[in-house]
């Protein structure tokens, strides 16, 4: 098959890590017979040297026309670069929100996987991770306080910041659905976090849950508060299949849950919408203080790719082929300099990437 990908290098490391995971790709596409054309875009601070803002209308409209879109990262540092004077709906990470909302990527999916190989990169003590772990995030994307109104202005004299947390029982069905569906096909546990002991927006959220769970009799929903999930993580990760939550708490709990298993830089996301079309990227950010240097660890942008043939393209043993080289590539003692230790080869970017696309060829 032909496919065609949007490729959105993005700033900072971005460009480097989207160039390994391509290098990839080419050789799955050359072992199966799948070809992958790309159209470049630009999002983030590059474009906002080009155009003058963070996403165009025509750059989204093309990224949506595509078969599903390949991101490495956008931003840069605030204070030392220029685009953080602008104003904050002309940032670079404006963007992002951008291009999530207009092609309605409601879902993000960040996996939170301890590889066997790596759990010597894991901060928690060894019997709590005895075996490894293995949850996913569904993260609801485009509603809650990123999308809520906002303003800051003098009321009665004193300056005041506003931020909505909004959410409508469609919203939070429809997440809700993708999250029982993902747990189908894995353990069939769901665990709903929210903040319902003080939040209306999470007594919707639970209710609602509660509502689809009818729909999926053989999966087990468990509330959690957020703060007690954050807590859980380190606790006993193992607990965990399916964590579905809200925008905000996804973006700070899959921070957390991607430190317990290592490194930043191992992984992945997918943000779906109601079809197969999908925008995957790492989880991490651009590392403006890295790029250009061969040390960003690429394997996350890989592992993006991998879910892109699994969840736009339904290519699964392409997927499969992609994470055994990964793994493999990490047994045979192969490290980019964040997830290095004692006795391993430390090597660079690219050279990681020839390493995984070796051993797909
Ligand atoms: C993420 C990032 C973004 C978010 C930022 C860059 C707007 O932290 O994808 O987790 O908060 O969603
Ligand atoms: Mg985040």
């Amino acid at each position: 098959m032909d496919y065609k990908i949007a490729s959105i290098s993005g700033d900072g490391i971005g460009p480097e890590i989207v160039r390994e995971a391509k290098k990839v790709l080419e050789a799955v596409g050359s072992r199966f017979g799948h070809s992958f054309a790309y159209e470049e875009l630009l999002m983030g601070g590059c474009s906002i040297d080009a155009y003058g803002e963070p996403l165009t209308d025509e750059t989204l409209e093309r990224a949506g026309k595509s078969d599903s879109i390949l991101l490495g990262a956008v931003g840069g540092r605030v204070g030392v670069d220029s685009w953080y004077e602008l104003p904050p709906d002309k940032r670079p990470e404006a963007g992002l929100l951008k291009i999530r909302k207009g092609l309605g990527l409601f879902c993000n999916l960040r996996p939170a996987i301890l590889f066997e190989e790596l759990s010597r990169a894991c901060p928690l003590k060894d019997e709590i991770v005895e075996g490894g772990f293995d949850f996913i995030f569904a993260r609801e994307l485009t509603g809650g306080l990123y999308f809520g109104e906002r303003y800051t202005k003098e009321i009665d004299g004193v300056m005041t910041a506003v931020d909505t947390l909004k959410y409508d029982e469609r919203e939070i069905r429809r997440i809700a659905v993708q999250a029982f569906e993902i747990a189908m096909k894995r353990r069939k546990k769901v665990c709903s976090v929210d903040k319902a002991n003080v939040l209306d927006s999470s007594r919707l959220w639970s209710k609602v849950v509660a509502e689809v769970a009818k729909d999926y009799p053989e999966v087990e929903l468990t509330n959690m508060l957020v703060d007690n999930c954050a807590m859980q993580i380190v606790r006993d990760p193992k607990q965990f299949d399916v964590i579905l939550t809200e925008n905000m708490f996804g973006d700070i709990l899959s921070d957390e849950a991607s430190m317990v298993t290592g490194s930043l830089g191992m992984l992945s996301s997918a943000s779906l919408g109601e079809g197969s079309f999908g925008m995957y990227e790492p989880s991490h950010g651009s590392a403006p203080d890295i790029a250009g240097q061969d040390k960003a660890n690429p394997i996350a942008t890989i592992l993006s790719a991998a879910m892109m043939l699994r969840y736009s393209f339904g290519l699964l043993e392409e997927a499969d082929a992609v994470e055994d080289a990964v793994k493999q590539v990490l047994k045979d003692g192969y490290r980019t300099v964040d997830i290095m230790s004692e006795g391993k080869t430390q090597v660079g970017t690219a050279q990681m990437g020839d390493l995984i696309a070796g051993h797909i060829r």
